[in-house]
């Protein structure tokens, strides 16, 4: 028996059917773009995180550049990040014109590891005017910490570093919706831990569109006017252009359908976190443990119900390939995120980073493989899954 990585059509008819019923709403009243039906989805959704601005923009990554742009960073800056990730974050920075600067991750959690930062940081010069530059002399503007597959990044640590050297944080919280961070100061939303962050619809997340959508946030008012003109060409009068921005209007029709499928995202995310406590018991009773690295959970002990949110079921394991091979034999669906580090990218050499660079992005690269984890799986299905990863191994 099959097993999908990922089956949207497991939400369930309530959820069809309200996503139905949303479309069809724009369809009748027609407005298109942006308006009433991004507006309130823009609301809806700072509610939902307690607090900060929201603009809705046509993708993830098209948030990251609308962001970059508001910034106003680009040629003589560069920024910092993991190499270990989806391709957006760096792809956004390199279109701005600004340097991209990598530090490690942690190999433990797949996330920007505070002391990579500050040996990175610790290695740079600061000019007689206290600016801190990087080898090729551009000023370093911002940090871009990436919570992958939901649970969020040490920020009080990273925090801690870029405070010390003075430089701003951008969250990558594309993968993160709903998740919760201990921080020293209480309890956090994913999202709104720095003063700007993005999240991704793209249909595979926890909350997906019908298509592609994300949302800049920010927690200035001023910063999020700037967004609203940087996503419709730098207007705030039609045809007078005060920046130049980009066409990153989400749409509204993509608006509506995240409208209705939000009140559901808490109880998804229960769902991927009851699925992960199975994962974690059939794998102990399977006596795998020894050659298989369950996903870590470090904010386990702050007792918080949203502390892991289970984007992505991510084990790490030497032999990955091998079991790769077999699960896909087994018709079970499973998936590298991510085969090539982005320092080792084609479109990147001219960075001119070498293999053993960047040693634990390359680990994981090299052994971590997902697993389908997503709401509506069964927990036959679950067994199965380790079952087979057993048979590979044994
Ligand atoms: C970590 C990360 N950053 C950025 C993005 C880009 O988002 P989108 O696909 O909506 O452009 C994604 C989505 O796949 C992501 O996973």
């Amino acid at each position: 028996m099959s097993v999908p990585l990922f089956d949207l059509s497991r939400l369930g008819t309530q959820v069809d059917e309200a996503v139905r019923e949303a479309a069809l709403r724009v369809l009748a009243h027609r407005g298109y773009v942006l308006g009433a039906e991004v507006e309130a989805f823009e609301s809806e959704l700072t509610a939902y995180l307690g607090g900060g601005h929201a603009v809705g923009i046509s993708s993830g990554t098209d948030a990251q550049l609308a962001l970059l742009m508001a910034m106003g960073i680009g040629s003589g800056d560069a920024v910092i990040s993991t190499p270990y990730t989806f391709f957006a974050t760096a792809g956004c920075i390199h279109r701005t014109g600004a340097e991209i600067l990598f530090c490690d991750i942690d190999p433990a959690t797949f996330m920007m590891d505070p002391v990579s930062l500050r040996t990175l940081l610790s290695s740079l010069q600061r000019d007689a005017d206290g600016v801190l530059r990087s080898p090729k002399r551009n000023r370093i503007r911002l940090i871009v910490p990436i919570h992958l597959f939901g649970t969020c990044c040490d920020m009080d640590g990273i925090a801690a570093v870029a405070a010390e050297y003075g430089i701003e944080i951008l969250e990558d919280a594309a993968q993160i919706l709903g998740a919760k961070y201990p921080s020293k100061d209480g309890v956090k939303s994913a999202g709104l831990m720095a003063p700007t962050s993005y999240v991704s619809f793209y249909p595979s997340k926890n909350l997906g569109a019908a298509g592609d959508a994300g949302v800049a946030l920010c927690l200035d008012a001023d910063m999020a006017d700037k967004l609203r003109r940087v996503r419709n060409h730098g207007m705030e009068q039609r045809y007078y252009h005060k920046v130049v921005g980009g066409n990153f209007r989400i749409d509204a029709i993509q608006a509506a359908v995240l409208r209705a499928k939000l009140p559901f995202l808490d109880g998804w995310n229960a769902t991927r976190r009851s699925n992960a406590a199975i994962y974690r018991e059939a794998f102990n009773a399977s006596g795998l443990l020894d050659r298989v690295h369950l996903p870590s959970e470090p904010f386990h002990e702050s007792g918080l119900r949203d502390h892991h949110i289970y984007h992505q079921y991510v084990i790490r394991l030497p032999k990955r390939d091998a079991v790769m091979a077999y699960l896909a034999d087994q018709k079970i669906g499973c998936a590298i995120y991510y085969p090539v580090p982005l320092h080792l990218q084609e479109c990147f050499a001219y960075l001119g980073h070498k293999a053993g660079d960047f040693p634990a992005s390359e680990q994981a690269a090299n052994e971590s493989l997902a697993l389908p984890i997503f709401p509506g799986l069964r927990p036959d299905e679950q067994q199965q899954v380790v079952a087979a990863i057993k048979q590979a191994l044994d």
